[in-house]
């Protein structure tokens, strides 16, 4: 009589858990993680281990690839070869993964998810990450001290400059047209300059389930900000928001089609600065982690 209550007893239970609690938030599915440039994996694990903590038993996949000083190398270099360890967790999780990148890293996944379109991503969080290009030196002058904003093309957009992943996302409001001359990475993975993979790159952003932008008018390096949301200048120093831009507006990468379909969440947090959006837990309790499933 006693073991049979029990039983009923823990049955109940669990059906009352499983009514107030989904399953999935016992642990996520795995998530990858992409570093920012210059640094590496160990500047992510304050994130990781916070996640870890809130879900237990959730797999974490943090990048040791392309750490410190290889983070400069080019974009696709880092894209297909972090591509293929995001591949490999893919297969192994057929259920799905989320991807979160941090800086230079949130370009990089996005790249990934559009160069490897058969990936099994569901949600992507980008966490201030120069997406639409970066227009700003201030991170640079630790390896290129004295660089400014208005001769940084004459360096970037060259078969040099091309050699350095910052090169490769230098948009330069200025010299437009020198930026599609040269740059081998934005213009493409932007959808901005026709190849015979834009039909991917588009298909790889347009099936997330959740695209997440994340950034603040205080970072002070990304620049412009707004760049971490889409937004961009044009022509001169005038910030257009994503959703006026034409990225958005001929639905190049599907940002139209994600948006259309609540599918696109952008979050702009003031008093944030660059180094911070990963250091930050309670920006990352806020933002983030109701992101992840
Ligand atoms: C398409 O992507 C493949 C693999 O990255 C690359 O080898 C090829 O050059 C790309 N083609 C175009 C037209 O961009
Ligand atoms: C920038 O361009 C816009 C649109 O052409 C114009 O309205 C604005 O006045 C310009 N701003 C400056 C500072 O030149
Ligand atoms: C951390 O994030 C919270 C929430 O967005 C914000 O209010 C706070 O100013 C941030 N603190 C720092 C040091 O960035």
């Amino acid at each position: 009589m006693m073991t049979t209550n029990k039983s009923i007893l823990s049955y109940c239970c669990l059906f009352i858990f499983i009514l107030i609690n989904p399953i999935e938030s016992a642990s996520y599915r795995p998530v990858v993680i992409i570093h920012g440039v210059l640094t590496g994996s160990e500047s992510m694990e304050q994130i990781s281990a916070r996640i870890q903590e809130t879900h237990p038993g959730t797999q974490i996949f943090n990048t040791p690839r392309y750490a410190g000083w290889s983070s400069l190398e080019p974009m696709w270099h880092q894209v297909e070869e972090i591509g293929q360890d995001l591949m490999a967790i893919s297969a192994a999780f057929p259920e799905g993964i989320n991807l979160l990148g941090y800086s230079q890293g949130g370009l990089l996944a996005r790249a990934i998810l559009q160069r490897f379109p058969d990936h099994n991503v569901r949600t992507f969080i980008s966490l201030s990450s120069p997406q639409a290009g970066q227009y700003g030196t201030k991170f640079l002058h630790l390896f290129f001290p004295g660089l400014v904003c208005e001769t940084a093309f004459e360096l970037f957009y060259s078969r040099v400059g091309q050699h350095t992943s910052v090169g490769n996302y230098w948009n330069d409001p200025y010299h437009q047209k020198l930026y599609f001359e040269y740059s081998k990475f934005l213009p493409l993975v932007n959808n901005e300059e026709q190849s015979g993979n834009s039909s991917d790159f588009k298909l790889g952003l347009t099936k997330l389930k959740k695209l997440v932008l994340i950034g603040g008018p205080d970072d002070g390096v990304i620049t412009p900000w707004q760049s971490s949301q889409f937004g961009y200048y044009k022509f001169n120093e005038t910030v257009v928001e994503m959703r006026n831009r034409e990225i958005y507006q001929t639905d190049a990468i599907g940002l139209k089609t994600l948006d259309k379909a609540n599918k696109l969440m952008t979050y702009t947090v003031p008093g944030v600065t660059h180094d911070q959006w990963h250091k930050n837990m309670t920006l990352v309790d806020l933002y983030i982690l109701p992101h992840l499933d």
